[in-house]
């Protein structure tokens, strides 16, 4: 099966040509094409500005289908993220893989953004594979899973009970661990995207001038999280901090701050999952979204879930699959079809508050 699946959910513009036949070896995958245009647009602004992305959208569409479609046959589907997201960014997605589909004559399915995330663990990392060329075992990952997801607009602790069958347990009350990564790099002077900003800035940490920050809902009886409320906490010590400096943060502070607030936010994130991981009894593991690339949180998920998971059956996708892309769309957008491979979708909405 030939898919084009197209992913415009937030700042990121991303098409791929996925080309999945199912063997008896596995499902044997060919990525033919798989481009993701971050907008950098958004910079100046410190954060995604929802009019913006649209316009970028609508501009880069059609440049990058043009280089994706390149000697390449009209394929059989079109997957399209339909939420969650920002509703004008969905939109513009939806409104292409529309159009295209009736020009082509095929059919457009769409696929929720987050099991994007959870199945973008299924793609090895693109670097080392040969000719772009994969196989996905039938037997993907033990079931059931509990899966973190932990992204700039989610923070999500999700039970898979099947591929296409997901509950959502526990989730943040407040901003997600991304978006607090990028509010707290901006109270330093950072730029946008902060979350690889800070988490370069706490590698600089030496143990000297160690700060102290909450750890929010740590000790609720419950899997959900809180992060503004460390945001905030980092905000007040700023403020301390530059009242005493001639209104300035010496870099000893700033890194800190940061490496602190990583290892804040990766005693909650472990302690959620952990707890999660024994209630439920569950023998796999994932993690994905854009923090799932903090190196610091990586390790600790790593090392305290690895006492009750076996490591093999730990997932993070690989680096270049962190963030939003077209490929992990492709993918979840195979299974939907093929666990319903009669439906006709004649209707897509974008949602921005999409659950499962
Ligand atoms: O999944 P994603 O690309 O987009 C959303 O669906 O939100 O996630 C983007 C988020 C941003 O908040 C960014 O700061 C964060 O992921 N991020 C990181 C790292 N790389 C990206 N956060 C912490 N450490 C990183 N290395
Ligand atoms: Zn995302």
């Amino acid at each position: 099966m030939k898919i084009l699946a197209i992913e415009t959910s937030c700042d990121e513009t991303a098409i791929c040509y996925l080309e999945i036949n199912n063997t008896e070896k596995g499902l044997e995958s060919t990525i033919h094409n798989n481009i993701t245009h971050t907008q950098l647009e958004h910079i100046a602004y410190g954060g995604v500005f929802p009019a913006v992305a649209k316009r970028e959208h609508q501009i880069n569409l059609p440049i990058i289908l043009d280089k994706i479609m390149h000697n390449q046959d009209i394929p059989d589907v079109i997957c399209v993220t339909n939420g969650p997201g920002l509703e004008p960014a969905l939109w513009c997605g939806i409104t292409f893989a529309q159009e295209l589909g009736v020009k082509w004559n095929i059919p457009v399915v769409p696929v929720n953004h987050m099991e994007g995330h959870i199945l973008s663990i299924l793609s090895p990392s693109l670097n080392s594979i040969e000719n772009l060329t994969f196989t996905i075992p039938h037997q993907t990952f033990l079931l059931p899973a509990i899966a973190l997801l932990i992204s700039g607009g989610h923070t999500e602790l999700v039970l898979v009970k099947d591929i296409g069958d997901y509950e959502i347990i526990g989730k943040t009350r407040d901003d997600a661990v991304g978006e607090a990564f990028d509010k707290v790099a901006r109270i330093l002077g950072l730029p946008y995207p902060g979350g690889p900003e800070i988490s370069k800035l706490a590698e600089n940490f030496n143990g000297n001038n160690p700060v102290e920050l909450p750890r929010p809902m740590l000790h609720s009886k419950d899997y959900d999280f809180s992060f503004s409320g460390l945001k905030t906490a980092v905000l007040y010590l700023v403020n301390d901090v530059k009242k005493d400096n001639n209104d300035i943060i010496p870099e000893s502070t700033k890194s800190a701050i940061a490496h602190e607030f990583q290892v804040s936010a990766g005693e909650v994130l472990l302690k959620k999952s952990l707890t999660a991981v024994k209630d439920f009894g569950t023998q796999s593991f994932i993690v994905a979204g854009g923090v799932s690339a903090n190196t610091h949180i990586k390790q600790v998920l790593r090392e305290k879930i690895s006492d009750y998971i076996d490591i093999d059956n730990i997932y993070f996708p690989d680096n270049g699959l962190t963030g939003d892309n077209a490929l992990m769309i492709a993918i979840a957008g195979y299974f939907k079809i093929q666990k319903n491979p009669d439906v006709i979708y004649n209707d897509i909405k974008a949602v921005g508050n999409l659950s499962f």
